[in-house]
């Protein structure tokens, strides 16, 4: 691991200060991904301990360096191992829009930063004015782009601390949440009571979990489910609207991913008059686990 520093990827742009920095499997050291939050590294590996090689980073290329194992499994929150300790939320900057980030969510630290450039092209599609629905919202980081852009945002979700986070991050932006919409619940029921109750949006974001059980033990795998959701989205869009489809479905090729978009736009009974498939960001080199398909339909 001796040239690890000619390995770092650059800032993406001079409006972004968080990004995949990082990443390397196949080494002595197993696989190692590391994410630059506005200078502090959070280090994951898929193995149990930290790799000695990175501690120099600290002072001269990060703030902190902070660590946690790769398990989906395990919801931990990451280990303080060098430098400054983040003692709560902060805040980071992608695409000119802030962020806050919390390295002691267990889940997640706030922000999914493969999903970079599906919000860039949030902030510059999204018209003002435009009534756009987001579900599976997390903590809003798509809601914020697309209100950024002038949307009237729509957030669906099952829990309402990440909700919660997601006005907070409207808010880092002098954005007031009260212009916005914020559902807590189960996103394939809302689709149903929005289509019946004649509820149309401009456009609608789908990024849904790999794996979802509702309460009433709904079962969602996306990998097998993506065209049905695809489906029920379609049944809440105006009659010429977009939809970004995106999701993890790892073992899923591209073309498959593609091929239950366009099944689900046909068994919405809508027709596609626009399709585009996008990779994901430069850094993350030839993984192609996160999908991205955009499509316009009539
Ligand atoms: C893959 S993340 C979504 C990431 C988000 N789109 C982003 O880019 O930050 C999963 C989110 O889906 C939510 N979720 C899981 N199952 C759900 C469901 N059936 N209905 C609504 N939200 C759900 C979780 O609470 C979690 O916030």
């Amino acid at each position: 691991m001796k040239n690890w520093r000619e390995q770092l990827n650059p800032a993406p742009d001079a409006h972004t200060n968080a990004w995949r920095i990082f990443s390397g499997e196949g080494f002595r050291w197993g696989g190692i991904w590391i994410d630059h939050f506005d200078g502090r590294w959070l280090v994951q590996t898929d193995r149990d301990h930290f790799p000695e090689a990175f501690r120099e980073a600290v002072p001269e290329l990060a703030t902190s360096l902070y660590w946690k194992k790769r398990d989906k499994a395990v919801k931990g929150t990451p280990q303080w191992i060098a430098g400054e300790v983040q003692a709560g939320p902060f805040e980071i900057v992608e695409n000119s829009v802030r962020y806050r980030i919390d390295f002691s969510s267990g889940y997640s630290q706030g922000i999914f930063l493969d999903q970079r450039e599906n919000r860039r092209r949030l902030l510059e599609r999204v018209r003002p004015g435009e009534r756009v629905l987001n579900c599976f919202a997390y903590t809003c980081a798509f809601s914020v782009a697309m209100a950024k852009a002038g949307g009237i945002v729509t957030s669906l979700d099952l829990s309402a601390p990440y909700l919660d986070w997601g006005k907070e991050n409207l808010r880092a932006n002098g954005i007031d949440p009260a212009g916005h919409f914020f559902c807590k619940g189960d996103a394939f029921e809302w689709l149903e009571t929005f289509h019946r109750q004649e509820r149309r949006f401009n456009g609608v974001v789908i990024d849904p979990p790999t794996f979802s059980r509702n309460q009433k033990g709904r079962v969602f795998r996306a990998e097998k489910d993506y065209a049905g959701l695809v489906a029920l989205a379609c049944g809440v869009l105006e009659e010429d609207g977009w939809l970004l489809c995106t999701g993890n479905t790892h073992h899923q090729p591209a073309r498959d991913f593609e091929a239950a978009v366009r099944e689900g736009v046909r068994r919405g009974r809508r027709i596609l008059n626009h399709l585009e498939s996008h990779p994901m960001p430069p850094e993350y080199g030839r993984e192609s686990y996160l999908k991205t398909v955009w499509v316009r339909v009539v």
